[in-house]
């Protein structure tokens, strides 16, 4: 069984102060990439659960803290749970694509992809819906990876509603060579830039601009209240996003809590002559050109 799974970048990302919990409540609006993981899952005996990256993937562990290995596990005893007898283990071959540490939610795709590989491979025929309760225990992105398209997030990011949107957007994603970890990010935003108890909802403005499918519209609306962190914390990102708008970018922003950060382009053309610049601006490792929303890992009719 194969499946792919989406990257993300976050196209609003308004967020609140902590709760008790430590999770901040978010506004978010996602859109999944043409950047994917691409999961294979395979029958192993009861009991067995193994995972072995085949590119992308230096310094992950395959050990039994691997997101990817419990969703597995959280899925399989889902279902024992509820009485489905005899679910086998799995072997997991994962190629990588989407940045480690980049702020495109790459552990949580392996995650959702996982659920959707084995949700086939095992037989149990789990819903999206049902899927997505399983990939919320596992992380706040992972039920979006079930998903993918452009779709509006609260809650913890976690509660989905998908968007239409009349058309692709195109992007240029530039990587970095370093990560950032998203929980300082969040600190970084506690301590410096939190005002809000709660975030404000997306304005119908938002939502028909985000909707329109025209760059235009969509430049008007980015936004995200992790970029100030994460810029304190890399200060050099601001190069790159400088760097994008001098190419032509008709927005840039940081991608979730970074370091990616993501150049709006008005089509493919667009894309290729913007990444070009900014690749010899050499402000970034690399400079993607892609395009979304694509499907994903659980997807319609999959
Ligand atoms: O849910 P996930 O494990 O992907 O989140 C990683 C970290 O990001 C959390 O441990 C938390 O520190 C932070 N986070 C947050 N509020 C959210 C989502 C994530 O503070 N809504």
């Amino acid at each position: 069984m194969e499946v792919a799974a989406p990257g993300k970048i976050n196209l609003v990302l308004r967020c609140g102060r902590p709760g008790p919990d430590g999770y901040h409540p978010l506004v978010t609006v996602f859109q999944a990439v043409g950047l994917r993981e691409h999961i294979r899952a395979e029958a192993a005996l009861p009991g067995q659960y193994t995972l072995t990256y085949t590119s992308g993937a230096q310094g992950l562990e395959t050990d039994s803290t691997n997101l990817a290995l419990r969703a597995a596990h959280a899925l399989a005893r889902h279902a024992s749970g509820r009485g489905v007898p005899g679910v086998p283990g799995v072997h997991l071959t994962i190629a990588k694509e989407i940045p480690i540490a980049g702020g495109m939610a790459g552990g949580s795709a392996d995650a959702a992809g996982t659920l959707a590989a084995c949700n086939e491979l095992w037989g149990l025929g789990y819903s999206r819906r049902q899927l997505t309760e399983v990939a919320r225990t596992l992380g706040a992105d992972v039920p979006f990876g079930l998903y993918g398209g452009i779709a509006a997030a609260t809650g913890r990011g976690d509660t989905i509603e998908p968007l239409e949107v009349n058309g692709l957007y195109h992007w240029v994603l530039c990587t970095q060579n370093f990560g950032l970890s998203t929980p300082e990010v969040f600190r970084r935003f506690d301590r410096a830039y939190a005002a809000h108890c709660a975030p404000a909802p997306l304005t119908a403005k938002e939502r028909a601009d985000i909707q329109s499918g025209d760059p235009l519209r969509l430049a008007g609306v980015v936004t995200n209240d992790l970029e100030a962190p994460a810029l304190d914390l890399r200060p050099e990102l601001g190069d790159t996003l400088a760097a994008l708008e001098r190419a032509g970018a008709l927005a840039a922003i940081v991608s979730g809590s970074g370091p990616t950060t993501a150049g709006l382009c008005l089509d493919a053309k667009h894309a290729e002559s913007v990444a070009r610049i900014v690749l010899e601006a050499q402000v970034c490792a690399r400079a993607i050109v892609t395009s979304g929303p694509v499907p994903g890992a659980f997807a319609p009719g999959g």
